[in-house]
């Protein structure tokens, strides 16, 4: 595949700070992710999980620092949204995955229209994939949602079934989900952590973020713990038991490692 000693990673993150004015969301954050790895990705209310997201997706730029992606060099003064798709990479967003006053089909294909020779978004083919992806990707049958609903008119799982579709549909080598199970019901959380086992077993990437840790547990290959803007820890599964990752996750919460940390 790439160029170095066999290693083949969906991504690397190198050094990476992020400055919001003078708060520092993110500190020299190091870390890869495997081209068939799911990571799980764990850390406290604003520890700047969801701002490595959103850095991964091109919505804003690093303060400092590099990334990788397949292999390749990101320059990011030329990286935006669009970029990070033609790059494989898809986004389930904690907040805003779709737009709220589109109609569903329009979602889909929002920055990547297929359209007809001279230009035109070709509506009927659109319709008819997005149709086929709520039948059959997501399984909205016969809840009086079509193409053709807003998206304002969808419940919160019901969104994240769509963005998921979106994601599955368009075959990302490395997708991001982003607390994807917040607003689910038991038996929506099941068809999400059933779509990250897909994901692995596709041999695709990716990365999860959640507060239920055994969800975490359950569908990752790894754990990278960020506490405060920094990674803390990176530890295969297969080193680390549930409970053993529980404590040591409640002993950053109490700031019991506060005086260990430089
Ligand atoms: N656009 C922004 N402007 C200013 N500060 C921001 C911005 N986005 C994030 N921050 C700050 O950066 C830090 C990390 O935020 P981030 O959203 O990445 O946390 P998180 O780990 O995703 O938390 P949560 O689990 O609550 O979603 C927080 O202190 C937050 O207030
Ligand atoms: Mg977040």
């Amino acid at each position: 595949m790439s160029e170095d000693s066999g290693h083949s990673y969906a991504l690397q993150m190198i050094n990476v700070d992020k400055y919001f004015g003078a708060v520092c969301a993110l500190r020299n954050v190091s870390f890869e992710v495997g081209s068939n790895e799911i990571i799980g990705l764990i850390g406290d209310n604003g520890a700047g999980k969801s701002t490595i997201v959103k850095i991964l997706t091109g919505v804003f730029p690093p303060t400092s620092g590099e990334l990788y992606i397949a292999g390749r060099k990101v320059d990011f003064r030329k990286y935006n949204v669009k970029k990070a798709h033609d790059y494989g990479i898809e986004t389930v967003y904690q907040d805003k995955s779709l737009g709220e006053k589109q109609v569903l089909w329009r979602n889909f294909f929002i920055g990547r229209n297929i359209t007809h020779p001279f230009g035109f978004i070709n509506v009927r083919k659109e319709k008819e994939i997005a149709n086929e992806i709520m039948l059959n990707t997501i399984g909205f049958r016969g809840k009086g949602i079509t193409v053709d609903s807003k998206v304002s008119k969808l419940s919160g799982g019901e969104r994240q079934g769509v963005a998921i579709g979106r994601a599955m549909h368009f075959q990302a080598e490395l997708i991001l989900l982003d607390e994807p199970t917040v607003a689910l019901s038991l038996k929506e959380v099941r068809k999400v952590l059933d779509f990250v086992h897909q994901i692995k077993d596709g041999g695709k990437a990716c990365i999860y973020i959640s507060h239920d840790i055994q969800d975490v547990y359950e569908i990752s290959d790894r754990f990278v713990i960020i506490d405060r803007g920094k990674i803390v820890a990176n530890i295969l599964k297969q080193d680390i038991g549930r409970r053993d990752l529980d404590s040591f996750l409640l002993e950053y919460a109490h700031g019991m490692k506060d005086g260990v940390e430089g």
